[in-house]
């Protein structure tokens, strides 16, 4: 696709005003808001639930993007879909179905993809390319915000990039190709480059106290 969207991550954002803050970030210019959801089970954090996007869901118009960090994931994706998620992604090895936690998302009436971590092979998506909205790949190891994008990503994404217009140019429903971890000004040309045409950024965006010049200058970095 030759749109791109920003997609801050919450995750950076401030706890104690996440009503405040989404509405300062989508008037910054943020397409999405990104969610990140944390179990202390598949991940060594613990985060955000349903209840806290129904709370979010009434301050933006804004799509939702759900990125579930929990194992296992079935049970959880009708309460996300309740509290207003647009999207919602989950780690296919923390399923036991794959293809039946897809089918559930859409299911409920929400987009639906699947997350790689560094190490998983891409290979997991081969047999479910229909049911695919999105792939989101990770460029840090899930669990903490702040980390340092992990420079292997780049070829992985040209590699999900090559399937997905391969997919396409068959005649397949369009795809996106999302990255998180460690998106900063300075590197998203690059990852632009090789492919991603979301972005997803939690520290660069709110660790800044202008938000719109953050996120203004990362859409000037990959319009180049
Ligand atoms: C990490 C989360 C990311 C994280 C990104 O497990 O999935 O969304 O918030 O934060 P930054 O942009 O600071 O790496
Ligand atoms: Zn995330």
């Amino acid at each position: 696709s030759n749109t791109t969207r920003i997609a801050p991550s919450l995750l950076s954002a401030d706890f104690a005003r996440l009503g405040e803050e989404v509405r300062n970030v989508v008037e910054a210019g943020a397409d999405w808001i990104h969610f990140d959801v944390m179990d202390n089970h598949y991940v060594p954090n613990l985060t955000i639930g349903p209840m806290v996007c129904q709370a979010i869901r009434p301050h933006t118009s804004a799509p939702i993007d759900v990125h579930l960090m929990v194992e296992p994931v079935d049970d959880i994706i009708p309460q996300f879909a309740k509290a207003g998620a647009d999207i919602i992604t989950f780690h296919p090895e923390a399923s036991r179905h794959p293809d039946r936690s897809l089918a559930l998302i859409k299911d409920h009436g929400c987009k639906a993809g699947l997350v790689f971590n560094p190490a998983t092979p891409l290979d997991w998506m081969d047999y479910v390319m229909e049911k695919l909205d999105i792939i989101l790949l990770m460029s840090v190891n899930p669990g903490f915000g702040g980390q340092s994008f992990i420079p292997t990503t780049l070829a992985k994404l040209k590699q999900a990039r090559h399937k997905i217009d391969q997919w396409t140019q068959l005649g397949g429903q369009p795809i996106l190709l999302e990255v998180d971890g460690g998106v900063k000004v300075d590197n998203i040309a690059q990852i632009r480059a090789a492919g991603a045409d979301t972005f997803v950024a939690g520290s660069a965006i709110f660790g800044q106290t202008d938000y719109k010049n953050v996120i203004d200058t990362m859409r000037q970095e990959i319009a180049k």
